[in-house]
């Protein structure tokens, strides 16, 4: 069985070095050993070399996000190549927090497909911001998925992550939580998308993680009858209590 995998987006936090470095020897330590599940953390970038996930593999350091351009006149970007340099192996591309700073569908493709030639894996993020009865949101979430991925190679498919976010269910405005049938529901709907841009084998094996508030309470159901091969994590990754009780939950998942 495929490892689940924990991604923690620290955002703009912590916000001393010192704390960020607390905080990651913290979850360091409960990675060690882990044999069913496997942790990213993404840092705000200043932090990046400061932070060592040294040689253990199941612990991996990301990017929140990346710009297109690899040098030139861009005041404040950082490229895919720099975050390799810094230690990332991991980039996030296309959150929900770029996409409402103006980050488009196809700013995301050239994000993802810098990041890719950079070898970084990338986990895309992507997700509708409001939920119809009608199902309405699919072709959204279709059209995101698309223009997301569209001209990149075959080969670079299982360097993919996919992370939905329901926009509606994230962040400490979130007026609900989406629930592990809903997701089982919408990742295959997801596959199917993936299904029709490359073959089915390859699709079928691209991880699907759940992003919407996940904490200790429901990662267990969104991992056991959601499915979901791992979950992408806000709020409840800057507690170091918390993230080790939810990665303790996956890695002992039946
Ligand atoms: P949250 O954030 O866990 O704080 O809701 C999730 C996300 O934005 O990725």
């Amino acid at each position: 069985m495929a490892k689940k995998i924990l991604v923690a987006n620290w955002k703009l936090n912590p916000t001393t070095p010192r704390e960020a470095k607390q905080l990651f020897t913290k979850i360091k330590k409960q990675t060690s050993g882990l044999k069913r599940s496997e942790v990213v953390i993404a840092p705000p970038a200043i932090w990046l070399s400061l932070l060592d996930a040294g040689q253990n593999r199941q612990l991996s350091l990301a990017g929140q996000d990346a710009f297109y351009e690899s040098a030139g006149a861009f005041t404040g970007r950082l490229s895919s190549p720099m975050f390799r340099y810094a230690g990332a192996t991991h980039i996030i591309i296309g959150h929900s927090e770029r996409r409402l700073a103006g980050d488009t569908d196809d700013i995301i493709n050239k994000k993802i497909k810098a990041a890719l030639k950079a070898r970084l894996k990338v986990i895309f993020c992507f997700g509708e911001t409001e939920r119809d009865s009608r199902g309405e949101y699919l072709t959204v979430l279709k059209n995101q998925i698309k223009t997301g991925l569209q001209r990149i190679g075959k080969d670079n498919f299982k360097h993919l992550i996919m992370a939905y976010e329901p926009v509606w269910a994230i962040g400490e405005r979130a007026r609900e939580a989406d629930t592990p049938s809903d997701f089982l529901h919408n990742a295959i709907f997801i596959k199917k998308v993936l299904a029709g841009i490359v073959d089915r084998k390859t699709a079928l094996a691209i991880p699907i993680l759940y992003g919407g508030s996940v904490n200790k309470k429901n990662i267990g159901d969104f991992l056991g009858d959601g499915e979901a091969d791992g979950v992408l994590v806000g709020r409840a990754s800057l507690d170091a209590t918390e993230f080790g009780a939810m990665i303790k939950i996956a890695e002992e998942l039946k």
